[in-house]
């Protein structure tokens, strides 16, 4: 009886160079956005516990760090604020002199070249913590968030943000952003829409990191039942057709699913959100010596570019071109 043959799969595994050449999936800085948290009030850093190694960042602070980011090749900054007040309707978000429109001329003058974006939501702005004013009752009033998200994103624009990134999931701001930012004129400003964003326990640190935990209730009435990925393509699509010119998951890892099938599904690029809870959980299991932190973030970041992501925002971004 002939033996039966097999593949050598091994040969193209037997060197780096030989691994090198094979390689399908690139990460590089570029293809990474770091989140900064910008505190009113605050001069230097000031770390945030639940997510070991990331700082709540003083205005004084933002020259050096973008000069530092811009330096290691990074594409990005992704920009959340922690206002001095906050009132009913998250006013805080659209001020003039708000902490973020300030942070912006900041880091454009340090590091021309590092991309700015800002998130457009309310949640870090408002007394509530939810993502939008509220009715009575106690629920998100869609429509009435839209003209606030809107100035928003205008506020952000005037100041030099170089990318809008609204991520607060209410029905029809893509549309309503996009109108008002080329009245303004700001045709020229892109979007990059949080299209397919889930109701997701992994934003835990995120919300000690941003102070911008929902006071009653949770945001489940507007983010995405993670059950959904069917939906999630619609949310995609509909963004697209309201004007966005990038499209978002997030989570990140838990949702490479929803990554793959997006990117399948569109031309734009895609980005993921690698987010706090993802990022803490390794940094923990690392800290305790159970993961090793020198593989880990790697294979982590290249499973979501692998998945169909262009880009990723991602916490581990500065350690991560620091230590390669
Ligand atoms: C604002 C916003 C959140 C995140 C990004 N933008 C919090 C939320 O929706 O509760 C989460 C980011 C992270 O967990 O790293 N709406």
């Amino acid at each position: 009886m002939e033996l039966g043959t097999f593949a050598r799969h091994r040969r193209l595994r037997s060197s780096e160079a030989m691994r090198r050449l094979v390689r399908e999936t690139e990460l590089t800085p570029a293809h990474l956005i770091y989140p900064l948290f910008v505190e009113a009030g605050l001069s230097g850093r000031s770390p945030i516990p639940s997510m070991p190694g990331q700082d709540r960042l003083g205005i004084d602070a933002l020259a050096d760090e973008a000069r530092r980011l811009a330096r290691l090749g990074i594409g990005g900054v992704m920009l959340f604020g922690l206002p001095a007040a906050k009132d009913d309707t998250g006013s805080g978000a659209w001020a003039a002199d708000g902490i973020v429109q300030q942070a912006i001329p900041r880091i454009k003058d340090a590091a021309p070249d590092l991309l700015v974006m800002g998130d457009v939501c309310l949640c870090e702005y408002t007394s509530h913590g939810h993502c939008g004013p509220l009715r009575p009752d106690g629920s998100v009033d869609n429509d009435a968030a839209l003209p606030l998200l809107a100035e928003t994103a205008v506020s952000l624009a005037r100041a030099g943000c170089d990318v809008i990134a609204p991520s607060d999931m209410m029905d029809g701001r893509v549309l309503a952003i996009r109108r008002a930012l080329d009245a303004a004129g700001f045709s020229d400003v892109p979007i990059l829409s949080y299209a397919a964003k889930f109701a997701s326990a992994f934003y835990g640190p995120f919300r000690e990191a941003a102070d911008s935990a929902p006071a009653f209730g949770d945001r489940r009435g507007y983010q995405m039942d993670p059950a959904n990925a069917r939906m999630a393509l619609g949310e995609v699509l509909a963004d697209l057709d309201q004007g966005a010119d990038m499209v978002m998951v997030k989570p990140a890892l838990p949702y490479l699913d929803v990554i793959r099938a997006v990117r399948e599904a569109v031309t734009v690029p895609v980005a993921a959100y690698n987010v706090s809870g993802e990022y803490s959980m390794l940094m923990a299991a690392i800290e305790r010596g159970w993961l090793d932190g020198g593989r880990i973030i790697d294979e982590a970041l290249t499973s979501i570019r692998r998945a169909g992501a262009d880009i990723i925002i991602t916490y581990h971004a500065k350690q991560w071109a620091e230590r390669r």
